[in-house]
Formats: structure tokens, sequence, C-alpha cells
């Protein structure tokens, strides 16, 4: 990615008044510029005095004066520079994570999972080698010119050829390292993401990982991974550095040579006396100054495939963070109409040909063998995915994307492998909810047979159930998602494979659960292999292979 490309995502990225901002330490930075142009004025001021004869103390106060204003200048660019890096990083973290939630259901199922949470590596290390060296730099270059014109100003013939030399060694010492450069960050890129997908998998597949004596394995793979990364950040750092490097060794060398040549001219060492100091003086701040400005360019040129992967990140929708629409009214019936759903990539339809009425009210049971299409219909029903072909009515009128989140609030679901959050049972039940209500979070308890494990747990619904529930059982871990889906007081409630864990007297108690629900007027849909779930439902709907049987 060029340099400019950057500029503009930066720029594209800048936190509300950051353009304002921007200004301030544009102003800040011109400010400090003059001052060490001052200072270097000063400075041979003060020289000249000295070598005069003369009284040097109204010279001597000029240069302290400058060199504290120089300072204090340099500081606040620095406090400027860092808070405004900081706050367009963690705007840009911030807008990251949203369109990650913005993802529609398709999207986010095909995505990695690490993605997202590589994602704030990839922020981290935009702002750290991209937006940070080029707010840095832009102030360094303008310090810059304002010490180049002191030396120009000065000695034009002397500056003109220390700065004309120092040029030519910065530029052959990045030709040197440009294609290491550009090597070492392409790696970054997906070291960071092949790293969090590592973690992930042995956090998800410690029991296989322990069962199979697979460990040693997952972590002599994960230190090869993590090793590659290291590989990478140091080669990246070692070449940044090699110009500065190059630069400080030889620089002196310039510096030297450059005094030879003045002590020639007319007038001797005497004479250049002022000019030798200035450039002295000059050079050791003009140096890391440069350095800076190259090793800037550098990190911007070479980062390139994260910044393609933050800028593919932002390309994508933001978040609507309006409040969630009111509940589309839902009267009479759901109604599936020749719907074909087919997954990207998949040549055979999930789901052909669907025609399928479901009246308000009714219990209606999904059976059929694995993959035949169950959880893809009620993914389709609850507007999770949109038909290919035909259309979803809901009281006649079709499920337009735009209603969709409407609809969405009349849902209640239990998923086949459910959530659950580390955190309490009470605030997995609420779950998202700011101020949960106890009395229904006690009703869902009762109705989901979790009131007698909450009635022996000492902290009762205030106890905390491990990450992904994993100080549960399997059952009692339904039994919390059963109770989070009737914690929502909704018109619709799907249960995909629900009670697939309970035990009979647990199912039993459920079921008459259902039916309290269904007197109330739910409509329910659920997704069952056992005869004991479809005998309370009005109708069983046969799927096989997609279509219905
Ligand atoms: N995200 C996806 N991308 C591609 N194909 C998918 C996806 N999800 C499901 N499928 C495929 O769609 C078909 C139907 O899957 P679905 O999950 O609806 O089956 P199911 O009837 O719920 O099965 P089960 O009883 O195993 O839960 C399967 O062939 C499955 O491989
Ligand atoms: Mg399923």
């Amino acid at each position: 990615m060029s340099p400019l490309r950057s500029l503009r995502l930066i720029v594209a990225a800048l936190p509300d008044g950051g353009r304002r901002r921007l200004g301030v330490l544009a102003l800040a930075t011109i400010a400090g510029g003059l001052f060490e142009f001052a200072l270097l004025a000063a400075l041979v001021m003060l020289i000249r005095r000295w070598l005069d004869g003369g009284g040097a103390e109204g010279a001597a106060l000029l240069f302290v004066a400058a060199a504290l204003a120089a300072g204090a200048i340099r500081f606040a660019l620095l406090v400027l520079t860092q808070r405004l890096a900081f706050d367009t990083g963690h705007r840009l973290i911030v807008a990251v994570q949203r369109r990650v939630l913005a993802r529609d259901w398709p999207t986010h199922v095909a995505a990695r999972t690490s993605g997202p949470l590589a994602a704030i590596d990839f922020a981290e290390q935009w702002l750290f080698s991209a937006l940070l060296p080029l707010l840095q730099a832009a102030g360094a270059l303008v310090l810059a010119v304002g010490i180049l014109a002191g030396l120009l100003w000065l000695d034009a013939p002397a500056a003109l050829a220390a700065a004309g030399v120092l040029s030519l060694l910065f530029v052959a010492s990045n030709l040197l390292v440009r294609g290491r450069l550009r090597r070492a960050g392409d790696e970054l890129g997906d070291g960071f993401e092949n790293r969090i997908a590592a973690v992930q998998e042995h956090v998800g597949a410690m029991r296989e990982l322990i069962l199979g004596g697979a460990r040693g394995q997952a972590a002599e793979r994960f230190r090869r991974i993590d090793a590659r990364l290291a590989d990478a950040r140091t080669a990246l750092l070692t070449a940044q550095g090699v110009p500065r490097i190059l630069v400080e060794s030889l620089g002196l060398v310039v510096l030297a040579l450059v005094a030879w040549w003045l002590a020639g001219r007319e007038g001797g060492l005497a004479a250049a006396l002022p000019t030798l100091a200035a450039l002295g003086l000059g050079a050791q701040r003009l140096l890391p100054l440069l350095q800076q400005v190259n090793q800037s360019y550098n990190a911007l040129a070479s980062t390139g495939a994260i910044q393609e992967r933050m800028a593919a990140l932002l390309a994508e929708p933001d978040l609507d963070l309006s409040p969630p629409p009111p509940a589309l009214p839902f009267a009479t019936e759901i109604r599936l109409e020749d719907v074909t759903f087919r997954y990207p990539g998949r040549d055979e339809p999930a789901l052909a040909g669907i025609d399928l009425l479901i009246r308000r009210g009714e219990r209606i049971a999904l059976a059929g063998p694995n993959g035949s299409g169950k959880s893809t219909l009620a993914d389709l029903v609850m507007g999770l995915l949109q038909p290919s072909h035909g259309q979803v009515l809901i009281d006649g009128t079709p499920l337009s994307r735009d209603l969709t989140p409407a609809w969405q609030r009349n849902v209640a679901h239990v998923p086949q492998s459910p959530f659950v959050a580390d955190t309490t049972l009470l605030a997995n039940i609420a779950f998202m909810d700011p101020s949960p209500d106890t009395r229904r979070v006690l009703d869902a308890v009762r109705l989901a047979g979790l009131d007698e494990l909450v009635a022996m747990l000492p902290d009762g619904l205030a106890t905390r159930v491990g990450d992904r529930g994993q100080l549960l059982s399997g059952g009692q871990r339904q039994r919390l998602a059963l109770a989070r889906a009737l914690y929502r007081p909704a018109p619709l409630l799907v249960l995909d494979e629900a009670t697939s864990a309970l035990d009979p007297g647990s199912e039993a108690h459920v079921l008459s659960a259902l039916d309290g629900l269904q007197e109330r007027g739910t409509t329910i849909l659920l997704i069952a292999h056992r005869d004991t779930m479809m005998a309370g439902c009005d109708r069983v709907v046969r799927l096989k292979s997609g279509r219905l049987a």
C-alpha cells in the first residue's frame, strides 16, 4: 500500500473534531520549527559575540530562552500527537468491532472466528506502525525544515553539502532494506490471525487435547506460529533500524569532512567555528528527526498487508445504532411460499420448494434426519437467513430485510448449541438486559426446571457458570438456554433440539411448561427427534434432503 493511501485511511478514521485537532497540531509543529530555527540563530549570535570579544550576556539569555521554548514546544507536540493518535486508534478499534457486530448471520457464519479478534491486533499494529509514526514524522519534518533553514541561512554551501550527503545515505540505506521490510510486514498479518486461531482452538478443544494426549503437539504448533511472528517482528524492527545506524555512524564522518573543508576556507578554523557549532547542534537535532521521518515512511510502506485488512474491515457496513424498532404485528400466520435456500459455495440447496403455513398459537414439530434442513428452515422463519427463491410472509406481508429487525423482536430461540456467557445464572438468563426483572427470571427458571439447581446453590442466581457454562452439566446448560428464551415474552418460540440433553422427567416438565405457553397464545416451532416431544404438537412436519416429506 502506498503511504498516500495510508494517509487517506488515517484522515478518514480521525475522531470527531480530529481535523481541528490536526490543525492545532500543525500550528504547534510550525511553531516548533520556528523555535528550532531561533535556537540555531541564537547559538550563532552567541558564538559571534564571543569571538568578537563583546558582552555576550544578552545573546546567552536569548540562547537559553530559545532552548527552553524549543523544549517546551517539543513536549507540547509529544502530548498532542499521542493524544490524537490514541484517540484515533480507539475510534478505529471501536469502528472495527461495530462492523463485526453489523455482519448479518451468513457473513458471520462464513467468517473465520479469529478474524474479529485479530482485528484488534491489526488496529493496534496500524496505530503503532502507521498512525503514530506518521504524526510524529509530520512533526519531525517541520522541525527538520526549521533547522535546515537555520543552517542554510548561516552557511548555505556547508549546509547543502552536509544535507546532500546525508540524504544520499538515507536513500541508499532504504533501498538496502526495502524488500526485507515488505516481506516481514506481510508475514505479520498472517501471524496475528494464526496465533489467535490457535489459542481459540486450545481453549475449545481442551478435552480432546487431554484425552488424545495431544497437548505437547498443540504447544509445539503454537511455538512455531509464535516464533514466525517473533521473527517477522524482529526482521521488521531490525530492518527499520538499519538506516538509522548507517546514517548516525557515517554522519559523524560527514561532519568531520565538512569541518575539514571549512577549516581550509578563508579565515581558517576560527571563522568556521560558528558554522561548525551550528552544524554540530543542527546535526544533533536534525538526525533523530530525519530518522523518524524515514522510519515512518518505512513503517507505512511495509505494513501494507495489515492496513489492507483494516481497510477491508472498515469498508464493511457500519452498525445501525438507532434504537430497535417496535415489534412487527403478528396476528395470524407465518407462511413460507415455495422457499428455496442455498448456502454460498454449495451446489445442492439446503431447502427446496418449501410451502408451509404456521398459524398463530400452533405448536409445530419439525422432524427429519441430520442435515435435512431443519435448522435452516428455522433460521429462515426467524429472518436470520433470506430465501434464495420464494418468500416468507408474516400475516401476508413479505418479510423484507427492512422488516426483519422488527420481526425478530417477536422471536425467542433456543439454538442447537446454545451460547453460555462466563457470568452469573441471572445475567445469562436476562442476557443483555440492563435492568433484569427478577420475577420474570424466577418464572423462567421454574418453567425451564432450573429451580432445584438454583435452590441448591449457595449463591443461587448469582452463581457464576464458568466459561461457556463449563461449571454446569450438559442438561443444566440446555435448561439455562431454555430459561433465557422463556424470559423473553415473545409470541414465537423456536426450540432447536432444546431438550435433547434432558432426562425424561425434565423433558416432561418442559412439555407442561410449553402447554402453559401455548394456552397464552405462544406459537411454538420445535425441532426434535424424540416422539415424546412431538406428542404434544398440533402437527409434525417432516423434512428429507431439504424437501417436505
Ligand atoms: N453455514 C453453512 N454453510 C454451508 N452449508 C451449511 C451451513 N449450515 C448448514 N449447511 C448444510 O445445509 C444442510 C442442512 O443443514 P441443517 O443444519 O439445516 O440440518 P438439520 O436438519 O438441522 O440437521 P441436524 O439434525 O444435524 O441438526 C446440511 O447439508 C448442512 O451441511
Ligand atoms: Mg439442526
